[in-house]
């Protein structure tokens, strides 16, 4: 069978480790996804950059409008972030009959309704897995594995660039900007890290985790946000001194009168799983009435964790698509149900 042709929006951080894993395991890939899948065409701002990094069978342009419409792609993949120019991007794809694969929660967190409705009406799948903690398969077990329960409530530590300085500066003593200054060296920072330290990018997942976990529709504009950034080493201290560590969570809850919503700085006790979570790792604890509490641990940031999510995504859709190209896919469209949308 002939390979699935995939464009690629974006060759930084997430764009050259999903390029990496994408070659370094093709065989497996196309095993599992039951045909070989083929970058064919990279949208980048650097062509020359790009053209060190590709090979010289895969096309390279400046224009990511050129990969969208083009006719031989059938998956269009979007990392290159931010939200004007990708929310155009993938509304053209999608106009094009393209599926998506994305990693932008800054995008879904804002438009993610607009572009569900979109799919949903072209029968195109949208896949997101990457845009929450990385490469956990949380939105995964959330709509497949979890899908038997009713969802009461799910939270965590959802931004690894947070989780890290917290933890450089209660166990290595550094300052905050020492310990961001590291995050960003790491690629674990957003390109503007003003998302993380703030809780911003913390709640765009969390509203996209709440969206699946309820059945509601994306409402970021609804969260209560704070950051890291009012934080010293003396809160850091207090908190161990009384047997607590403090961490940034996402939490969004079943309430009579609506869905909570919110990310902030909280005292965990120091023994529990939670407190423990280091580095720029991530946990998400999901509590279904018929399964209980389950717990989703791993890397929620970085080049190759956040690809392995990007590729997941990739065989999902290839599979899908190879199966019956012309199907619509209601399991990845966007379904509110009558829950309430109003979160308190
Ligand atoms: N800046 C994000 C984080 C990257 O630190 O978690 C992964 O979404």
């Amino acid at each position: 069978m002939e390979p699935i042709k995939v464009g690629l929006l974006g060759l930084g951080v997430v764009g050259g480790g999903t390029w990496n894993v994408l070659r370094r395991n093709a065989e497996e890939i196309g095993r599992r996804a039951g045909r070989q899948i083929e970058i064919v065409r990279v949208a980048v701002r650097d062509v020359a950059k790009a053209r060190a990094k590709v090979g010289a069978d895969v096309q390279i342009t400046d224009d990511a409008f050129e990969v969208v419409r083009d006719p031989q792609i059938d998956i269009v993949v979007e990392l290159i972030g931010g939200v004007t120019l990708a929310r155009e991007l993938l509304l053209e794809a999608i106009a094009h009959g393209k599926h998506v694969v994305t990693a932008n929660k800054a995008l879904l967190a804002m438009h993610g309704t607009e572009i569900f409705e979109a799919a949903s009406r072209k029968g195109v799948m949208i896949t997101f897995e990457a845009a929450v903690a990385g490469g956990i398969p949380i939105i995964k077990a959330i709509r497949e594995g979890l899908t038997a329960n009713r969802i009461e409530w799910v939270a965590g530590i959802i931004n690894g660039t947070t989780n890290y300085i917290l933890s450089e500066m209660r166990t290595n003593k550094l300052t905050f900007a020492q310990a961001l200054q590291q995050a960003q060296q790491l690629g674990y920072a957003e390109a503007d890290p003003t998302a993380d330290i703030q809780g911003i990018d913390a709640a765009q997942k969390l509203t996209l985790l709440a969206s699946m976990a309820f059945g509601i529709p994306v409402q970021f504009s609804k969260a209560y946000i704070e950051g890291i950034t009012q934080l010293s080493d003396e809160d850091l201290e207090t908190a161990q001194y009384l047997g607590y560590r403090i961490k940034l969570l996402g939490i969004t809850r079943r309430r009579a009168q609506g869905i909570e919503l919110r990310v902030h700085p909280t005292l965990v006790p120091a023994n529990s799983i939670l407190a423990n979570v280091e580095d720029a790792m991530n946990a998400v604890l999901v509590n279904g009435d018929a399964v209980g509490q389950t717990l989703y641990y791993g890397k929620g940031a970085g080049e190759e964790p956040t690809a392995s999510a990007v590729v997941a995504d990739l065989i999902d859709v290839t599979r899908l698509h190879t199966a019956d190209p012309g199907q619509r896919v209601p399991h990845l469209a966007f379904q509110p149900d009558a829950m309430a949308d109003i979160p308190i």
